[in-house]
């Protein structure tokens, strides 16, 4: 663990001169079957890249064989219910490791075998982790698919990955609510004809409709032991997929690897977070989003900490019950998005008075760029200006944090995410794709692989490849835009495509576009984000319809339904305006960039719209907006 700013100069120095000599120093930590031949094999030209090239391991050793003969008894996972009057439950490393072995045995019981792709749609439930977990040991691959996406949705990302089996829940509570999941992912199964096997977890105990290929959870469960020895894979064998928005068209399913994921997700919890042995560090995201998989599942276990798993949500029962949760399981590690932090901030600080935070020691932000009044009332209120605040940038790509002070080591700077991790070389580019030296600001890209860079787009290279490698020929290219101060802290100013990020969760703005123009009356529509207080953006869409004299209050109401059973809740427009059209280019190109301008009230700072086609639709649009 790096202890000194001093040693992070080093370090980064060092990682810098020679990364081959510095990831195989810190992979060999790790328990492999067999060393790897190589560390690093890689050109971005092509792309390609591969990390501890003929290493053998399989990364549940890591998690948990290796913690069971040193420290059994210690709390693996804490899980707390939705509901607070439910028991939480403390799951050691021992019990842990027996559930793993004996879900990957259902599993196998079931049909699944190393390198078949398991799709889990699942509430935040300790069998969530423990399924992740159980995939990983046979080396089946998981694609979890947030338990918030629509049938639609999750058929999509079935679908895409040809799962062979999806684990669910007959439902999940989720503050005052219950989504019924069973019934989610039968509407979903009926589109899916590579699955042949559903196993249902159950949670809520609501009724559920049957099918020929759904077994009981429990039931299976009991008909084999816990005695699984680890399936042992290839360093780049893949590890999981994870779907993410992409700026048009389809999701991406991101491909992560065994070996180097391991390595850089540990190796960036440890360091940024700097947890202690008698630590309890809590991640507030869903095991759905990278965050989870990296920083409640693999990171925190394979450094042998105690990982808080939380079902519910901050409003519930009341909103303190972030704070609450602190004070009763004496949280030292608090890690959420800065879209709750907002929220949480509307409500009066004596929420968060009442209850004894003294046991916090670190803060942590992911998710989208920290605003100011935000980072000082998380550190007034929450930390007593007491507890180091870690923002960290990073993407479902990355597969671990790439930019980030080191808590109480390296400096913090409100809004700056700070500093590359050691063996991150970031740099700003230009319009150009001419690196900027010193202070500036520009396109973020990195220079040099890190271990955990997603390998591919599942069954999509050349979109990785356009996507990522080919607009800065040589980089890495993240999609986001950042400005860096005389110290090189960088500060992420958002995305410079067409990802909108609202509460946190990505969202591309084309596939919503596709879902509204699914309606009847639709012609075309263009979807903007604009900035919103709680959720850092919103998105407006601008819609027109065929017959401008229709009732717009039924089209907005069908237009958000639509959109709901498309993607889910999440992607639902804040703001529908019916217009009868869109700023376009001579060429026909919608002027997403006006629209974003005038869906943020900034109608004064439209720039020079002579060049359109139709300049005459802005005076429209302004004259609705007001
Ligand atoms: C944004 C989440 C500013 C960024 C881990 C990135 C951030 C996208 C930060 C990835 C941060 C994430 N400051 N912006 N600390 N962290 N972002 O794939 O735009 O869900 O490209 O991964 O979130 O979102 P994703």
């Amino acid at each position: 663990m790096i202890n000194s700013l001093s040693e992070f100069k080093v370090t980064s120095a060092q990682a810098k001169e020679n990364p081959d000599t510095f990831w195989s120093e810190i992979a060999s930590e790790f328990q492999w079957k067999s060393p790897w031949k190589q560390t690093l094999d890689f050109d971005f030209s092509k792309p390609e890249i591969k990390w501890f090239v003929g290493g053998k391991l399989n990364i549940t050793e890591n998690c948990l064989d290796r913690y069971i003969e040193t420290q059994p008894n210690k709390t693996a996972i804490l899980f707390e219910p939705n509901d607070p009057t439910e028991t939480a439950q403390h799951i050691s490393y021992k019990k842990l490791h027996k559930r793993v072995c004996q879900t990957a045995n259902m599993l196998k019981a079931n049909g699944a075998k190393k390198g078949d792709r398991i799709c889990i749609y699942m509430p935040m439930v300790p069998e969530l982790a423990i399924a992740v977990l159980a995939c990983a040991r046979i080396g089946a691959i998981h694609s979890v698919v947030f338990a918030g996406f629509s049938a639609t949705a999750l058929a999509a990302r079935i679908n895409d990955a040809s799962c062979s089996m999806l684990l669910t829940a007959d439902g999940g509570f989720r503050g005052s609510k219950t989504i019924a999941l069973k019934e989610i992912a039968d509407e979903a199964l009926v589109s899916c004809s590579t699955v042949n096997c559903c196993l249902v977890l159950q949670r809520t105990q609501q009724e559920v409709q049957w099918n020929s290929t759904d077994k009981w959870w429990h039931e299976e469960l009991e008909k084999v032991d816990d005695n699984c020895p680890v399936e042992v894979m290839d360093s780049e064998d893949p590890l999981f997929i994870l779907y993410t928005s992409g700026s048009t068209g389809k999701p991406k399913g991101m491909v992560h690897t065994c070996g180097g994921y391991m390595v850089y997700t540990a190796y960036t919890f440890k360091n940024v977070f700097q947890c202690q042995p008698n630590d309890v560090y809590w991640c507030t995201a869903d095991i759905g989003w990278i965050t989870g998989h990296s920083y409640i599942v693999y990171g925190p276990l394979a450094n042998g900490a105690t990982s808080v798993m939380f079902e519910g949500v901050p409003s519930y029962p009341a909103f303190d019950r972030f704070w609450e949760v602190c004070a009763k399981h004496k949280i030292t590690h608090f890690y959420t998005a800065p879209t709750a932090i907002r929220a949480l901030e509307k409500h009066p600080t004596s929420l968060v008075e009442k209850h004894d935070l003294s046991s916090l020691k670190v803060l942590g932000s992911v998710g989208e760029p920290i605003n100011a009044e935000a980072w000082h009332w998380y550190d007034e209120h929450v930390g007593k200006h007491n507890c180091p605040i870690v923002d960290t940038w990073w993407q479902t790509e990355t597969g671990g944090i790439l930019i980030s002070s080191l808590a109480g080591v390296t400096p913090q700077k409100p809004t700056f995410a700070t500093l590359p991790m050691p063996g991150v070389q970031a740099v700003l580019l230009n319009n150009e794709g001419d690196e900027i030296e010193g202070e500036g600001e520009g396109i973020l890209a990195i220079k040099h692989p890190w271990p955990s860079i997603a390998r591919t787009i599942w069954g999509d290279y050349e979109r990785y490849k356009n996507v990522y490698f080919s607009a800065y020929p040589g980089y890495y290219f993240p999609g986001d835009g950042a400005l860096r101060d005389a110290e090189g802290n960088y500060r992420i100013t958002g995305r410079v495509d067409d990802v909108v990020i609202v509460s946190g969760h990505n969202l591309g703005t084309a596939p919503i576009e596709n879902a509204i123009n699914e309606h009847s009356e639709v012609v075309e529509s263009a979807v903007v984000g604009f900035p919103h207080d709680i959720k850092g953006n919103a998105l407006c869409a601008y819609v027109i319809v065929r017959d401008m004299g229709v009732d717009s209050s039924t089209i907005e109401k069908e237009i958000r339904e639509e959109v709901a059973k498309t993607i889910g809740p999440i992607a639902k427009p804040d703001r529908i305006l019916v217009v009868s059209g869109l700023p376009k280019t001579r060429s026909g190109k919608i002027m997403r960039r006006i629209l974003r301008k005038l869906a943020a009230g900034e109608h004064d700072q439209l720039g020079d719209i002579s060049t359109l086609l139709n300049p005459e639709i802005v005076e429209e649009i302004k004259r609705q907006n007001s």
